[in-house]
């Protein structure tokens, strides 16, 4: 059975009071919420922080990026090491924003990804189209496309290692929700995808739904066979949102 995880994905969003009041309000409902793991991706500067701030109320850390190589000359970057010394156990990987306004390539994503696997941080790997590939009728080729860089150069059972979140470009950040339908649909595609090489992996990896998910949603989301969870923009900035959309697993 997979359990259910919602990761908040904080993008570049907070201030150091904020932050405090964010997860001190999570901590206070996180007992009402049974059938979720909660976990949030901060913006770097405030990991260490949210690191102390979350202690061992069991909410979990993940960053927003994690570079390729492990030290050295790489400005701007996040060695694994450092995100581990600071307990964070997911990173985020080629979401939507790092591919367009970034530039990040289906080969760049990959390495990241293959070095957060041997660093032991769970890839939260993104993937998901563009309005006009949905509308064009290659939404299959392209999450295919997205998923073959980290298979074809890590092989399958990488994909074992990884939580992957479909996150319709269409639907992020624009209060255009995927209908569970929609997005069942996807998942469904991905997970015999992965079937066909191997049944165990598509069996086990958690397929987290993104893209305007909230509270008045997430339960009929949450409810379809595929969709393991959720990664959670603009409604992981408030605490009872949060809550609300964990509760509703
Ligand atoms: P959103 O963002 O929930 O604000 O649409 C989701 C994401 O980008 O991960």
């Amino acid at each position: 059975m997979r359990r259910t995880l919602i990761a908040g994905n904080w993008k570049m969003n907070g201030s150091l009071s904020s932050i405090e009041e964010l997860i001190s309000g999570i901590k206070d409902g996180l007992a009402e919420v049974t059938n979720a793991d909660m976990a949030v991706c901060p913006p770097a500067i405030y990991i260490s922080k949210v690191n102390d701030l979350i202690g061992d109320s069991g909410i979990g850390l993940g960053s927003q990026n994690i570079c390729d190589q492990e030290s050295g000359a790489f400005t701007g970057e996040l060695a694994p090491s450092m995100l581990k010394e600071f307990n964070c156990s997911y990173a985020i990987i080629g979401h939507s924003e790092r591919r367009s306004l970034y530039g990040e390539s289906d080969e760049l994503v990959a390495k990241r990804f293959a070095m957060a696997v041997q660093s032991g941080v769970i890839p939260l790997f993104c993937i998901g189209e563009t309005l006009e590939e949905r509308e064009s009728g290659i939404m299959e080729d392209v999450v295919s496309r997205q998923i073959d860089a980290v298979i074809d150069t890590q092989g399958i059972d990488a994909i074992g290692k990884c939580v992957i979140a479909y996150e319709p470009v269409w639907a992020i950040g624009t209060g255009v929700t995927a209908s569970p339908e929609q997005a069942q649909a996807v998942h469904a595609f991905i997970r015999s995808k992965l079937a066909a090489l191997s049944e165990d992996v598509a069996a086990k990896v958690q397929i987290l739904y993104g893209g305007s998910m909230n509270a008045g949603n997430a339960k009929e989301l949450l409810s379809q066979p595929d969709i393991d969870g959720g990664l959670i923009g603009g409604a992981a900035l408030k605490p009872a949102d949060f809550l609300a959309i964990g509760k509703s697993a």
